[in-house]
This record gives C-alpha cells, sequence and structure tokens, in this order.
C-alpha cells in the first residue's frame, strides 16, 4: 500500500489561477492533497484550474479573494474552513512586479508591491494561524525569489518585498515553531511565466545562458519543492530559505 505525501492534507495556495501556484495547486493534488486556491478575478484560468483539479478525485474549490487585502484574507480563509474543517499547509504564493528604476519608480509602484507581495503574507498567516494552533500542526510556506536574497536593479521595491518575506518567514518558524508550526521560504530563479515574459526574448535567452544549469525553471520545479515542504518528508526543517534556480544564487 503507498501512501502520497499530501494524503489527507489540505493545501490553501493563493494567486494559483496561473503560473507557479498553479503548477503547486496541481502539484498537490497529484500528492493527494485537497486543495482550496485564491486569485483576484474569476476567469477562465480560475475556472479551468477548479474544473482540472476536481477531474483529479480529490476535493478542490476556488475563492475569489485579494491577498493584499485584510477582511478579503480574512473572509476567504473563513468561508475555506467552512468548506474544507482544516488548513494544513498555506502556500502564500500571490505577487508582482511593477519594475522601474528607484528615479522612476512611483509611491504607487512601492505600495501596491509591497501590499501585494508582502502584507499579503501577513494577512493570510494570521488569517490561518489559530485554526493551525489549534490543530498543533501546520506547514507555512511563502514564495520569495533570488533577487530578495540578492537584491536587483529596477526592482528594489520587488526585491524588498521579497527580502521582507524572509524576515517574517524566519520569525513565524521561531514564533510558533513550539506548536509544531513550520515555516520556510522558497527563492525562486528565473522560472518561465506570465510574469517573466514581460521580460524581452534576448534578456531572457542571456539570462538562461549564465544559469549553470543552462535552463530557466519551470513552474513545476517549484511545485515539487512545495509538495516536499508541505509533507512530514520536511517535518524537521523549518525556518529556512531554499532557492530553486538551477544554481544562479549560490
Ligand atoms: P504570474 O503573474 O504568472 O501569476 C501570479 C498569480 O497571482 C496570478 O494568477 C495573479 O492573478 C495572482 N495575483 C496577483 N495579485 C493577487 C492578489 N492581490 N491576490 C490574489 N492573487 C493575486 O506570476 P508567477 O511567475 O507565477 O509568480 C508566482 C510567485 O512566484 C510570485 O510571488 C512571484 O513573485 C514569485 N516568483 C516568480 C519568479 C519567476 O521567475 N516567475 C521568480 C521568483 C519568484
Amino acid at each position: 500500500m503507498s501512501m502520497k505525501l499530501l494524503e489527507g492534507k489540505i493545501v490553501l495556495v493563493t494567486g494559483a489561477a496561473r503560473g507557479i501556484g498553479k503548477a503547486i495547486a496541481i502539484g498537490c493534488a497529484d500528492a493527494g492533497a485537497d486543495i482550496a486556491f485564491t486569485d483576484v478575478v474569476k476567469d477562465e484560468n480560475f475556472v479551468n484550474l477548479e474544473n482540472e483539479l476536481n477531474s483529479k478525485g480529490i476535493k478542490a474549490k476556488g475563492y475569489v479573494s485579494n491577498a493584499a487585502d485584510m477582511n478579503s484574507s480574512a473572509q476567504a480563509v473563513e468561508e475555506i474552513l467552512k468548506d474544507f474543517e482544516r488548513i494544513d499547509v498555506l502556500v502564500n504564493n500571490a505577487g508582482i512586479t511593477r519594475d522601474a528604476l528607484l528615479m522612476r519608480m512611483t509611491e504607487e509602484q512601492w505600495d501596491l508591491v509591497i501590499n501585494v507581495n508582502l502584507k499579503s503574507v501577513f494577512n493570510l498567516t494570521k488569517a490561518v494561524q489559530k485554526s493551525m494552533l489549534k490543530q498543533r500542526s501546520g506547514s507555512i510556506i511563502n514564495v520569495s525569489s533570488v533577487v530578495g536574497v540578492s537584491g536587483n536593479a529596477g526592482q528594489a521595491n520587488y526585491s524588498a518585498s521579497k527580502a521582507g518575506i524572509i524576515g517574517f518567514t524566519k520569525s513565524i518558524a521561531r514564533e510558533l515553531g513550539p506548536r509544531n508550526i513550520r515555516c520556510n521560504a522558497i527563492a525562486p530563479g528565473f522560472i518561465e511565466t506570465e510574469m517573466t515574459k514581460a521580460i524581452p526574448e534576448e534578456a531572457r535567452l542571456e539570462w538562461a545562458e549564465k544559469i549553470p544549469l543552462k535552463r530557466a525553471g519551470q513552474p513545476k520545479d517549484v511545485a515539487d519543492l512545495v509538495v516536499f515542504l508541505g509533507s512530514d518528508m520536511s517535518s524537521y526543517i523549518s525556518g529556512q530559505v531554499i532557492n530553486v534556480c538551477g544554481a544562479m544564487l549560490t
């Protein structure tokens, strides 16, 4: 009898309608988890993912919610707890870029990126905390970035938000560790999604060439680590930042 890695677990993924979040939802479903996911609008991607997940014979449901908004996040989590009864794994994936050199960066670009990327992690973690404390277990996985570690010209807002996620992750690991709640951050490098399609092809190829593994990452490369960090295989791993970057950042 083989047991799938996430069988019996409920996973919540934010910003899952496409890209890395979608791959995480599918990867966790394939590992046997039931999936609750959020995104900002109920568009074609959203409905397609909900259908694809449900066709796998697990329980899955999408919730329209803005992760940057505290009330909207609390409300989504409340509904999810009604529908699924518990949340074992929270994956804070929702994120955006508004790249600009500091000279040109507006207050709006700064605030939006900090709120969607960093405040969202506070909003969701706070909302699931009570139920994880009650069940005395949980795994929180925050999607940071290699540029949160290294910094990047033209991405001061994004890098600051991703570095902030790392500080938050380490603090929560220390604060909630005694209650058997783990918290880790993932730092992807260059992953092929809609987000990175915004970068001109020439620059993308040049980047990929500089990566020791000689290729861009795929969303599934990140999802595989999420499955591991969500599972009991990683029960002694907490407070860490793990790069998924083909050795781009060592
Ligand atoms: P993407 O743009 O393809 O997908 C992001 C998803 O998040 C979209 O479905 C979007 O609607 C949703 N979203 C945006 N704002 C939201 C909000 N306020 N509330 C709820 N959902 C929201 O981006 P991608 O590439 O899949 O990125 C996912 C995460 O991975 C982000 O946090 C990003 O910063 C991070 N990341 C991506 C890298 C890459 O190379 N693609 C590298 C390092 C980190």
